[in-house]
């Protein structure tokens, strides 16, 4: 390609169609501007060039210097034409990393051409941008052998607001169910949040917006109301983004919730790669949603689970771990906060542990982010997954997170809607990530919501919030120690978050949980899907309080005064 293709300067373009009064106008102008773009050989209309996405047929082929991108391109229709030529020239001539921090949407913006781009994936200028960004971005990676470095979570907003408990009531005040009473006018103490959370205000609010403003479906329809819907979907993608620092909003996979994940993951990962033979290395400490899709897929697939050891304090034994890693290893999941132990796991080194011997990393989240940001690219996990419901967000929502290439180099899991780029009677050829994960109508408001949930949470901040759930259950934990028959299964307080679960010997725990239920404190009692943890912990039940940012001292003093009478009168 001609690399001394040039195009008009930007500044002039933009000081012409400032001038434009109407919408009109700037049509004419486009079409116009369309007609001088550089002569576009014949030979180059290839499908390979071709920008997908683009309802009109529209190339781009890109020749690099050793410093920058030009690029050469061109569309069958007039006005697209015009709008390619605007690209060119804010794109040509520019390195890699110019391209990608260059801030297209407000020049856009400022030359009124701000419509002609939505998020749409058949909106044809989002498609042209994304693909000069993509090879911008390959060639960064190629050349420090790494994805795109996008900012770090802003964690300015982290600034010492001292800790939560002198903002409970404030922060209560945000989560209007905190006033409900139960049938006897008692005020309800919920500490059942390690199964679900409750939703602030601004939550509610999210998806409220949603039906009542412009509920439409996604990634479809061109009309305001749809875009509008599309835009708040991928604004949300992007707020995960920056909340787990992934490099790229196509990591992440937007699914019903972390079991949906696991599976996506167990099916479109698990069938092509692990056969006879191979491992997957399991700890005792999962949730069954860890535990049944590998499960499943070693039924079809005859490779075999093992399972790394608790230690007698409850922690994970890291050195068990590194013995039973081994080449036959090809899976290594865990979860990094137990939802029965409240274990922390040292999640940064059991990937690296793991690294060693080339197993593909699963990370199980569900856990850890209600409590705040993760950090996916410092973790160097392979999947991470994670629910909505269990932060602050709605139900039916949650994320596979997947290194980009791991997710390239898989296949699609379902089929349907919205994975496709096209369909023939002959067949069908794959979306682009994330899309290709996310077959058919999304949980569209279930989504938006998560952008509100994250932005609370980074409002408290992530070392607030487990300072507060610790204060929480260490005084929960002297209590329940201070009652005779009690056993509380938790590691040492700085190695957990703020789940307390506890049996009382002679005592089933569905009683105890009934006694407190009647006093307006909300707890769960079972085996909380950790059937063979509780096997491990030699119980077949426990009683779990878990608390969370809106949970307060005098809720755990009711909560310890009320097992201690349930004692007392069960006894
Ligand atoms: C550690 C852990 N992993 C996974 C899950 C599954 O989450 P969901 O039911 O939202 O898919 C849970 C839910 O309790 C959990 O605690």
């Amino acid at each position: 390609m001609d690399s001394q293709i040039t195009y008009p300067e930007l500044a002039d373009l933009q000081e012409e169609i400032d001038d434009l009064e109407t919408s009109e106008d700037r049509i004419e102008f486009l079409i116009e501007l369309g007609q001088s773009l550089p002569h576009f050989p014949e030979e180059y209309c290839t499908e390979e060039n071709r920008v997908v996405g683009c309802q009109s047929m529209v190339w781009i082929v890109p020749s690099w210097d050793g410093n920058v991108y030009h690029f050469s391109a061109s569309s069958d229709a007039p006005m697209v034409r015009g709008l390619v030529a605007v690209l060119m020239s804010a794109y040509s001539a520019k390195t890699p990393s110019e391209i990608a921090a260059f801030p297209i949407e407000n020049v856009l913006d400022g030359m009124h051409l701000k419509s002609f781009l939505s998020p749409l994936r058949s909106n044809g200028l989002h498609s042209m941008i994304k693909r000069i960004r993509d090879y911008a971005e390959s060639k960064q990676s190629s050349n420090n052998g790494k994805g795109t470095e996008s900012t770090s979570p802003d964690r300015s907003k982290e600034e010492d607001r001292g800790p939560l408990l002198a903002r409970i009531e404030q922060i209560r005040a945000d989560f209007p169910i905190l006033n409900q009473k139960n049938q006897d006018g008692l005020a309800i103490a919920y500490l059942d949040n390690a199964a679900s959370s409750q939703r602030p205000q601004s939550v509610i609010d999210s998806i409220s917006r949603v039906f009542s403003e412009h509920y439409a479906n996604v990634h479809r329809s061109g009309h305001e109301w749809a875009v509008k819907s599309t835009e708040g979907v991928e604004a949300s993608r992007e707020s995960v983004r920056r909340f787990i620092n992934a490099a790229r909003t196509e990591e992440v996979i937007f699914t019903a919730g972390a079991t949906a994940a696991v599976n996506l993951i167990a099916n479109a990962w698990g069938n092509l790669n692990v056969g006879p033979g191979d491992e997957i290395l399991l700890t005792e400490m999962e949730h069954h949603s860890n535990i049944v899709p590998w499960q499943q897929l070693c039924q079809r697939k005859g490779c075999t689970i093992r399972w790394v050891p608790i230690r007698s304090d409850y922690t994970l034994d890291i050195e068990q771990f590194e013995k039973m890693l081994s080449s036959r290893s090809k899976l290594v999941s865990f979860t990094a906060v137990s939802n029965v132990l409240g274990t922390i796991n040292p999640a940064k080194q059991l990937v690296q542990m793991a690294r060693g011997v080339g197993a593909t990393v699963v990370v199980d989240a569900a856990q850890a982010t209600p409590h705040g940001a993760i950090n996916v690219r410092d973790w160097d996990a392979d999947f991470v997954v994670f629910s909505g419901h269990k932060m602050l967000a709605s139900t039916g929502v949650g994320v596979c997170y997947g290194k980009r290439a791991i997710l390239e180099s898989m296949p699609e899991w379902q089929g349907g809607g919205s994975m496709i780029k096209s369909v023939t009677f002959g067949g069908f050829t794959l979306a682009d990530l994330p899309h290709k994960f996310e077959a058919g109508t999304p949980p569209i408001a279930e989504i938006i919501s998560m952008k509100p949930a994250i932005e609370y949470l980074e409002s408290i901040g992530h070392e607030r919030v487990m300072e507060h759930e610790r204060l929480l259950a260490d005084q929960a934990t002297n209590g329940l120690l201070a009652i005779d028959g009690v056993r509380v299964f938790s590691p040492a307080l700085k190695l957990k978050s703020g789940v307390v679960s506890f049996a009382v010997d002679g005592i089933h725990g569905e009683e105890i949980a009934r006694v407190l239920d009647g006093r307006g404190i909300a707890i769960r009692v079972g085996h909380h899907c950790a059937m063979p943890l509780h096997t491990r912990l030699g119980v077949s039940v426990t009683c779990r309080a878990s608390f969370y940012l809106y949970n307060t001292p005098d809720e755990v003093t009711r909560f310890v005064e009320s097992v201690a009478h349930a004692v007392k009168i069960l006894k």
